[in-house]
């Protein structure tokens, strides 16, 4: 039973359901028309369950029994659930980016929860923006909240092989561009990464912001790591929706759980599971919502002294499948002990400390010993340099390491369409020391930072076996693809960031062990080009995409809307 520190009177959802008015006997009366009894309800927690299941979301398709075991648990625990769909955000469906829709479907979060006689909320997320936008929802809010993660698919498997999202995907389709498979090869082995409902199951951008949410605090302890099949995945969902009523009672708000020592943790954990970049951009915004101010160098600090241990793809060999089997995050977080902060709290109302006091590994060539990493710091790391003022990231777990440092003439394209009309001519002055530059592909540029940071490699190089090179872009990439991409570059071309003036045959310097990425261009020559620099019109000049576009920040600030930073706080609605 719960500590009831929040009394039946002081529930939000009685300003809808407990006066003795017009407006409350008429809501009353409606919900008999959907078949359920002043008995059902008075007297109990209403709780609203964000649920982004569609059929456009092929990540979330166990969502419509999933939400049917939180009901379960719901009403176990003496609430009142009340399912609400929110937009779905299918990463492999949704066009030009998600990213685009994160701030809509946390806007859209924010207003459903405000908007409805809600004392609680679970949130079902997973596909990699939903992650994100329920939790800066939650924050905004403020209301008792859990967050339900999908899950991972399970492995994926074709021919003998077991194979990644995403990861592998984009190595077969380096194959086929080389002429080296063919098309029935390919689309077999792209099924065969799809197995199962659930998200990509490498450490993708999916599977780094589950983990992280549980790390935050925001899930039962252990539920991120659990297959999305599991049968342990049901019960976690029951589970969360009995937990989510005791909450309202003890009226524990994410303001009671996450501080900035959990924005910390969640950073350590990142680095040492070599998580996806687009991680850093997410925890700036939900951290924002919290009211806390992350910047990249914060970032880099943690990542300095924090070894990756998660031996997974696309950084490392196994896949989330494997993780779990291994102990999951929170034997990851058993090994990290020394760098988190024990202290933190998580919907349970308990510390992290006691959460992961009974964490094992089991698998000592998945979750690695703290004396043996698969790298000695953390997965990302942050540049700066005068073409990134503003900074940039790189997953350098992932890159080649004869690239960490280099030195190479650009070759540039000015935009995705000149990208793709000149990637693949035989007559590009290319070569492996090449370093491939895309402009105009940022958060207003694209627009929404889309996932086109994995330049592809010249098809005259992929057929003489080159499959990394150096790659700079102000967008982003996903969380399962690999490769020397720099990206984030901040501030953007289409602001008139420094990207925007590289040219053909300029050199540029990267070295991640010494955080620099410079152009060797002397500044009378950028300051000849900046004058010369003619911005490029938006081509959006209504709906959500030209206020998108008006609002968003900049990738080292979170890629938020500037204006949910701003004003006073939004105030109850009145019930009329
Ligand atoms: Fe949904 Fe990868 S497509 S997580």
């Amino acid at each position: 039973m719960a500590d009831r520190k929040m009394k039946l009177e002081d529930l939000r959802s009685q300003r809808w359901y407990g006066a003795n008015d017009l407006r409350s006997v008429s809501h009353r009366a409606r919900s008999r028309q959907l078949g359920f009894s002043k008995e059902d309800f008075a007297g109990k927690p209403k709780i609203g369950i964000l649920n982004t299941w569609s059929d456009m979301n092929t990540c979330h398709g166990h969502f419509k029994q999933r939400v049917e075991e939180i009901k379960r648990g719901v009403y176990e625990a003496g609430g009142y659930p009340i399912e609400l769909p929110a937009m779905s955000l299918g990463e492999i469906m949704v066009k030009p980016s998600t990213m685009l829709y994160r701030n809509f479907l946390a806007m859209e979060a924010e207003e459903l929860i405000r908007c409805h006689p809600i004392d609680g909320v679970v949130m079902m997320g997973g596909c990699d923006k939903t992650t994100p936008a329920l939790l800066m929802a939650a924050f905004t809010m403020n209301l008792p909240a859990i967050y339900m993660p999908a899950g991972t698919m399970l492995r994926g498997y074709w021919a003998g092989e077991t194979l990644g999202s995403g990861t592998d995907t984009l190595r077969y389709w380096a194959d086929r561009r080389a002429g080296l498979i063919d098309d029935e090869t390919m689309e077999n082995a792209f099924g065969g990464t799809a197995r199962s409902h659930g998200t990509c199951m490498v450490m993708g951008t999916a599977a780094t912001m589950m983990s992280l949410a549980e790390t935050l605090g925001m899930t039962l302890p252990g539920a991120s790591s659990i297959p999305a099949v599991d049968s342990n995945h049901a019960l976690m969902a029951t589970a969360s929706g009995r937990r989510i009523v005791d909450m309202v009672w003890e009226d524990l708000r994410p303001s009671d759980i996450v501080t900035e020592a959990s924005f910390d943790n969640a950073t350590v954990v990142d680095m040492a599971l070599g998580g996806s970049t687009n991680a850093m951009i997410h925890l700036i915004a939900v951290a924002g919502r919290a009211g806390i101010k992350l910047d990249l160098e914060g970032f880099d600090k943690i990542s300095r002294k924090t070894p990756v241990l998660g031996n997974i793809k696309p950084s490392g060999k196994f896949l989330m499948e494997d993780f779990y089997y291994a102990g999951g995050l929170r034997a990851l977080m058993g090994r990290l002990a020394d760098h988190l902060d024990l202290s933190a709290l998580n919907v349970t109302g308990a510390t992290l400390g006691e959460a992961i006091k009974d964490a094992k590994v089991y698998l000592e060539d998945v979750i690695l010993p703290v004396d043996k990493p698969l790298y000695h710091e953390g997965g990302t790391a942050i540049l700066r340099g005068n073409i990134a003022p503003d900074g940039c990231v790189i997953k350098q777990t992932a890159a080649d390491p004869k690239f960490h440092k280099h030195r190479g003439p650009a070759v540039v394209f000015e935009g995705y369409d000149d990208l793709h009309a000149r990637i693949d001519d035989p007559d590009l002055n290319v070569t492996e020391d090449s370093v491939l530059v895309l402009k105009y592909a940022g958060p207003v540029g694209a627009p929404g930072m889309p996932e086109w940071g994995m330049l592809p490699i010249p098809k005259k190089l992929l057929e003489k076996g080159v499959r990394d090179m150096v790659r700079i872009s102000d967008c982003r990439m996903s969380g399962t693809a690999y490769g020397t991409c720099i990206l984030h570059v901040a501030p953007e071309a289409h602001l008139g960031g420094p990207l925007a003036l590289i040219q053909d045959g300029d050199m540029i310097e990267l070295d991640i062990p010494e955080r620099r990425l410079n152009l060797e261009v002397d500044d009378a020559e950028m300051t000849a080009r900046r004058e010369a620099w003619i911005p490029r019109p938006y081509p959006y000049s209504r709906g959500y995409t030209a206020m998108y576009a008006a609002h968003v920040t900049q990738a080292n600030e979170g890629c938020d809307l500037d204006f949910l930073h701003a004003g006073a706080e939004t105030p109850e609605p009145p019930i009329y």
